[in-house]
């Protein structure tokens, strides 16, 4: 008996001490990646398989000694013990090294972290918003604009980005409008699509990609009311037909990981949310990736009312499927205990663990936990200007012309006195945005900086007004808009003296963002009076937007002659916009979400379902549907956007008229430049399913194609109509085409008129 017991501790000395070796062999070896899973599983204690179910934001001082205050330090000490699986917010090869450090080196096993961060858009140097990079319509760009995110980030040492949010969203009081695709589940999709892959390229071990995370799984556009964190309540048809399409889009992808949302949805959090995470993604989804909370969003069942205490919360959320406790502590404090009590199955822990697992092998971790950090490779990659280049390209292309009356723009390089009004213009922040993490402040390029790189005109600059006063950081609110006039007079002689203003105006980077909803929506603080004083001082005045959500400008949609709708650029802004202003660029964006004329519209978005009344009668009778003082049309479509060149469509033909299960109808259309010069158009087709078993939308986007035209060059584009494209959620409860007659409507936004009929038999 002692001899078995000698021997016993003595294998288990020589596992213990050969583990870390165990994963520099296991390189070398020819298993498959599940084999290497397996094996490393099979040496793990159920402490340690929940220990990688832990993730821990950064926050002690990861290269000098450990934090002295309690909690810091318990979780200091729960790394060392091999208790956490990941952290967040730690970046820079420096600090990533010294965590990763710890985990490879001085726990038993050598597992080595995963490292996340928000690269919502972008790194360091930073891309535009995402909604404005979905105004491009350009899903090479957009899946380039990704991946130049992830060379910076991984070079910088992290491994995995929780992005691309791929939440629809028809609600622009939500803060994080800015970080959605807009309003549209088919874009939404495809640029889900393109993220994905820019982030996580063709190999996930590559050195320049990283892990993606398709978040917040589901719902969380549909807050009610705008309001951050509130509740969504959602029909089966809306879930199904709206919300999850590019959530599976990124999963066909192949999404590494998801991230469950902060809401409840009809009622039962999205955390404790068993069906959509194990019935829908990883069941009829066959999801291989794992699933990581949202901030602390197993503990806060408890505020929401469903878990009664930690432990019950554990319980939801690990037997729903939540792989990953992003900052709980809930499953390393309870885990363990319910396992033990059979309150918790062992094997979800073990396929949780594999999961996380099979991608830290993926990434390479396993076999060299350090390749992300090298030091030499950050110093060249981070903020290089091939990186520079790279999101200057997505600047000019997310830009939206919004009007263009009397050709105000592209502006003279000549000759021309400019003024150019609004703190905006002179601001190296705002145009960052929200969600930049670890951007240097002050990093943008300005507009004034942008415009003063044409030497040929002169400028004059007059401030006007500030947008808001207060503290303006990604932690702490907002909360006083300015009221200061004291400028105005300035800005107003400077406008006079001018042959042309440009006046810039918006959003301070903060008012959007998680934790930003607003309820009125127009330009913040004394903008909207300043504007229209220019405005009156010198005609010959263009607005140029910088916001992260659609903003209700009635009136400068009616007055000013010329709008460019710039969003947050990111570093590169105010380059792309002197590109823009200058005509170097013909601006070629489309608006992915439609822009309301008031708050109170909101809810407004181009494909919804009909009333049963929804013609105005004759005699002007109230029997249907639409407000009293606003009219039922946008300020601006889904989908609009102009060019300094005009495009004409015609000749809409098909090659037959209706088809069956397995057949299709081919569509052309001439699109043709028949302006002066040479510009990019989206061509959009948009499909009115007549009649369904559900009512359907008035009309839904199912293709586009973003092409180039020189003036008078015509091109003639394809697209196709199968069961595919008319299949929706029906009310039979799943997926399927219906028979019935259809209107496809082609043209350069949601409004568009030219049509023709088909069928499906
Ligand atoms: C909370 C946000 O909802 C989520 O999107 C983000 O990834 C995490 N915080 C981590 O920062």
């Amino acid at each position: 008996m002692k001899t078995i017991k000698i021997i016993l501790i003595f294998l288990f000395a020589i596992t213990i001490m050969s583990c870390n070796i165990n994963r520099k062999k296991e390189i070398k070896t020819n298993k498959t990646i599940a084999q290497r899973v397996d094996s490393v599983l099979a040496l793990m204690t159920l402490k340690e398989k929940i220990g990688q179910m832990n993730q821990y934001n950064g926050f002690w001082n990861v290269t000098g000694p450990a934090p002295k205050n309690g909690d810091a330090d318990k979780k200091y000490k729960q790394l060392k013990a091999g208790l956490v699986g990941s952290m967040l917010n730690v970046s820079g090869v420096k600090n990533v090294k010294a965590v990763q450090k710890i985990a490879v080196e001085e726990t038993r096993l050598g597992i080595p972290l995963i490292i996340g961060l928000d690269v919502i858009h972008g790194f360091k140097t930073l891309s535009p918003i995402p909604l404005a990079e979905s105004a491009s319509w350009d899903m090479k760009a957009i899946k380039n604009s990704a991946h130049t995110a992830a060379t910076e980030a991984a070079a910088a040492g992290i491994n995995w980005t929780f992005a691309p949010m791929v939440d629809i969203t028809r609600d622009p009081r939500w803060g994080r409008v800015m970080e959605s695709a807009g309003e549209d589940p088919y874009l939404g999709s495809q640029i889900a699509i393109a993220r994905v892959k820019g982030f996580q390229g063709d190999d996930l071990s590559a050195v320049n990609t990283i892990a993606a995370c398709a978040k917040h799984f589901a719902g969380y556009g549909f807050v009610e009311a705008g309001r951050e964190y509130n509740r969504v309540d959602l029909s089966l048809s809306r879930l199904q037909n709206t919300v999850l399409p590019p959530f599976k889009a990124a999963n066909d992808a192949g999404v590494k990981t998801f991230m469950n949302a902060f809401n409840d949805l009809n009622g039962i959090p999205a955390t404790a949310n068993k069906n959509l995470l194990r019935d829908i993604l990883k069941g009829q989804w066959d999801f291989k990736g794992f699933v990581v909370s949202d901030w602390a969003s197993i503990t806060q069942m408890i505020k929401h009312g469903y878990a009664k205490n930690n432990e019950l919360a554990t319980q939801y959320a690990i037997k729903a499927g939540v792989d990953m406790d992003m900052e709980s502590s809930d499953y390393v404090n309870h885990l363990e205990k319910l396992v033990k009590q059979d309150k918790v199955s062992v094997n979800l822990i073990d396929d949780a663990v594999k999961r996380i697992l099979t991608i830290k092998f993926e990434l390479g971790l396993f076999d060299n936990p350090y390749k992300y950090c090298d030091e030499k490779r950050e110093k060249t990659i981070v903020k290089s200007s091939k990186i520079n280049k790279a999101v200057l390209d997505m600047a000019k292309k997310s830009i939206v012309l919004l009007k263009n009356e009397k050709k105000l723009l592209p502006l003279k390089k000549k000759g021309l006195k400019i003024a150019v009004i609004g703190a905006l213009a002179n601001n190296k922040d705002s145009p960052l945005g929200s969600w930049r993490l670890s951007a240097d402040a002050n990093s943008a390029v300005s507009v004034i900086e942008g415009l003063k790189k044409y030497k040929g005109n002169k400028i004059n600059y007059a401030k006007g007004a500030n947008v808001t006063v207060g503290r303006a950081d990604f932690i702490h609110e907002l909360k006083i808009n300015n009221t200061d006039k004291s400028e105005f007079n300035k800005a107003i002689q400077t406008a006079k003296n001018a042959d042309i203003v440009l006046i810039v105006l918006g959003e301070n980077a903060f008012e959007t963002g998680e934790g930003r909803s607003r309820t009125s929506i127009g330009l913040p603080g004394v903008q909207q009076d300043l504007l229209e004083k220019i405005y009156k001082a010198n005609k010959n005045t263009v607005l140029i937007l910088m916001n992260g959500r659609p903003l209700t400008i009635n009136w400068a949609a009616k007055n000013i002659p010329a709008i460019l709708e710039t969003w947050q650029l990111g570093t590169q802004a105010g380059n792309a916009i002197a590109q823009v202003v200058y005509g170097d660029y013909n601006p070629s964006g489309k608006l992915p979400i439609t822009f309301p004329k008031n708050v109170g519209q909101i809810p407004i978005y181009y494909n919804h379902l009909n009333t049963g009344r929804p013609d105005k009668p004759d005699d002007n009778q109230v029997w249907w549907s639409h407000y009293s003082d606003v009219s039922n049309a946008p300020l601006y479509p889904f989908g609009y956007g102009l060019s300094y060149t005009t495009f004409s469509y015609s000749n809409l033909r098909k090659s037959n008229e209706s088809f069956n299960e397995n057949g299709k109808i081919n569509f052309k259309i001439d699109v043709k430049n028949t302006g002066t010069r040479e510009g990019e158009e989206v061509v959009q087709w948009y499909l009115h399913d007549l009649f369904g078993s559900l009512v359907r939308p008035v009309r839904e986007l199912k293709g586009f194609n973003k092409i180039s035209l020189k003036p008078n060059e015509t091109k003639t584009i394809s697209f196709t109509v199968d069961k595919k494209t008319i299949s929706y959620f029906t009310a039979n409860k799943k997926w399927e085409a219906e028979s019935g007659d259809f209107k496809l409507f082609v043209g350069g936004n949601s409004n568009a008129k030219l049509s023709t009929d088909f069928s499906y038999k």
